[in-house]
């Protein structure tokens, strides 16, 4: 298989005041589309041509670092797209994962809490996560293009805290914008549909 940029699920200045179209405009169509493009051209003779995406990604995980760091920033801004969704985050979750939420982790409250501080500390470049490992939710931080996925878990939620997602609108206030993403942006749908699957 080749890489291929998917479009925004959304207008480019659906997600403002909280994100803006200008963001998403370098976002996809320059960061995205270079992890793309540059994935596209390293996969090109090695053992992963063919393979799934997934399986690129954990294959060259400590292998051939160029090639996991754009095809594991390449699944990550595929689902960060789909994590977000205008008039999104808010307190009414779906049922099931409310649940496992409130058993794992301490409650709703302490989940937004918890999740801002892993992307406030992931020191430079990384992500943030709430994933699914041995049946249980995990909060974790990753630097650079790492992901759950090469640590036994599936990721089901990711907050992009590379500059490039929020350094336009916010500065270097990353909190800030942290805050924005779990009160006003998170397509909990989404999520929901990502556990179910996990
Ligand atoms: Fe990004």
């Amino acid at each position: 298989m080749t890489f291929t940029l998917p479009e925004l699920p959304y207008a480019y200045d659906a997600l403002q005041p909280y994100m803006s179209k200008e963001t998403l405009e370098y976002h996809h169509d320059k960061h995205h589309q270079a992890y793309v493009t540059n994935g596209n051209n390293l996969l090109k003779g090695t053992e992963f041509e063919g393979k799934s995406l997934e399986e690129v990604v954990k294959g060259s995980f400590n292998k051939n670092a160029p090639l996991f760091n754009n095809a594991a920033q390449h699944y990550n801004h595929i689902h960060f797209w789909k994590w977000m969704k205008p008039n999104g985050g808010g307190t009414k979750l779906p049922g099931a994962l409310a649940k496992k939420i409130d058993e794992d982790l301490g409650g709703f409250e302490k989940f937004k809490t918890d999740f801002a501080a892993a992307g406030a500390g992931q020191f430079g470049s990384g992500w943030a996560w709430l994933a699914v490992k041995n049946g249980k939710l995990e909060i974790s931080k990753t630097p650079n293009g790492e992901n759950p996925l090469v640590h036994g878990a599936v990721p089901i939620l990711g907050v992009d805290v590379w500059e490039h997602s929020y350094y336009i609108d916010y500065r270097n206030r990353r909190p800030d914008y942290l805050k924005a993403f779990v009160e006003n942006l998170i397509n909990w749908e989404y999520v929901e549909e990502m556990y179910s699957k996990a």
